[in-house]
């Protein structure tokens, strides 16, 4: 394999989970050449604009980005530029794995969600203004061929993953039309795939069922912003942000990344957790179809975590960014990677 692959490190915790990552690509045997952007608050320090033009053409030339978190300002300045990607590259559909970590301790060891979530229209739309002072209005904008494009999605993926169930999960007892829309597309995709059983939940009902026993679901297809909070609810059934991954999915076109963000309050310490970007990175290795090279990773990510239980400290443990990168890039050199055991990723 030699391709090119747009890098974004990010801000944050960006830089040291993608230089960890990147590290363990190399280790695999990895033959990428990175091109890397500087995005956000450090583009625009550099009198750029926030989302230069030149990194989406980039991602739309490579096809295949791996990105680190994003700061985006409260309440002023630019507009998310995770959102904005996922909107310019029409990245439609955001896949967000969440599976229990063997031997991790947690209140549940038998989680294995697929959280899919609507990336490009609902509230993150971003259709704000003031009607009057003191009154502000939202537009949560809900298409029929969007909420249609993300479901065939959620069904190809189940079916192609073996995986037997799917639930839809709104509010369309509240927002009849835009919620409502959503829930007919699905049920109109589900008649497709007839092998696969579709249901729905209602959004509240949903969290609390996923509290109290996440086993019992399979597929979760939500809109936009339900999908970004249950997701960070699903992550912390299995040990927390560090550990989940996802990807921004369009036709074409894909950006990998973690579910969680720059993490302020960590960042420059060396002690982020670098799992949720390295798993990220194992399904940008599926995806373009070098299965061998994410097997390797996800063998190496086993021994180091599942086996020799080496944790960073939001697992409970001791271990710095970089004692995890070495111990799994030692694990590679050797090529003692056990393939195909109980997965991690
Ligand atoms: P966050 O995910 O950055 O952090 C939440 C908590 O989880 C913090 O206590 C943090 O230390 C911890 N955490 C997150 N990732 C971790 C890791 N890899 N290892 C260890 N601990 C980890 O969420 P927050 O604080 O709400 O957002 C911070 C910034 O990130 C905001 O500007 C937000 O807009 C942005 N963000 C960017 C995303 C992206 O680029 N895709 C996604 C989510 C948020």
């Amino acid at each position: 394999m030699s391709r090119t692959i747009t890098l974004l490190p990010g801000d944050g915790i960006g830089p040291e989970v993608t230089a960890a990552t990147v590290r363990v690509l190399e280790a695999a045997g990895a033959d990428i050449e990175w091109e890397s952007h500087v995005v956000g608050a450090e583009a625009v320090a550099l009198g750029d604009d926030p989302l230069p033009q030149r990194v989406l053409d980039s991602i739309r030339a490579n096809g295949v980005c791996l990105k680190g978190p994003v700061t985006t300002p409260v309440g002023k300045g630019f507009r998310s530029i995770n959102v904005q990607l996922r909107q310019a590259l029409e990245l439609y559909a955001n896949l967000r794995p969440v599976r229990t970590i063997p031997g991790l301790p947690g209140r549940f060891d038998d989680v294995d969600l697929i959280i899919v979530r609507e990336n490009t229209e609902g509230l993150y739309s971003g259709i704000e203004h003031q009607v009057v002072p003191g009154v502000v209005e939202s537009l949560k904008i809900i298409t029929e061929k969007a909420s249609t494009r993300v479901a065939r999605f959620a069904f190809e993926h189940a079916r192609q993953n073996g995986r037997k169930r799917i639930t839809a999960v709104h509010k369309a007892n509240i927002m009849k039309l835009s919620d409502g829309l959503f829930l007919d597309c699905f049920r109109r995709v589900a008649e497709d795939y007839p092998e696969i059983e579709a249901d729905d939940r209602i959004i509240d009902n949903m969290c609390m069922q996923l509290v109290l026993r996440p086993e019992a679901y399979d597929v979760l297809l939500l809109e936009n912003l339900y999908g970004d909070i249950v997701s960070d609810l699903a992550a912390g059934l299995v040990g927390g942000l560090g550990v989940v991954p996802g990807a921004n999915v369009g036709d074409g076109v894909a950006v990998f990344e973690a579910v969680h963000g720059s993490a302020p309050d960590i960042a420059g310490r060396g002690i982020a957790n670098p799992l949720a970007l390295m798993r990220s990175a194992i399904l940008m290795l599926r995806y373009l179809g070098e299965r061998q090279i994410a097997e390797r990773v996800a063998g190496a990510l086993r021994q180091v975590v599942v086996h020799d239980r080496l944790y960073t400290r939001d697992l409970g443990g001791t271990a710095s960014t970089n004692e995890l990168t070495e111990a799994v890039v030692n694990v590679l050199r050797s090529g003692e990677v056990e393939m195909g055991r109980a997965s991690i990723a």
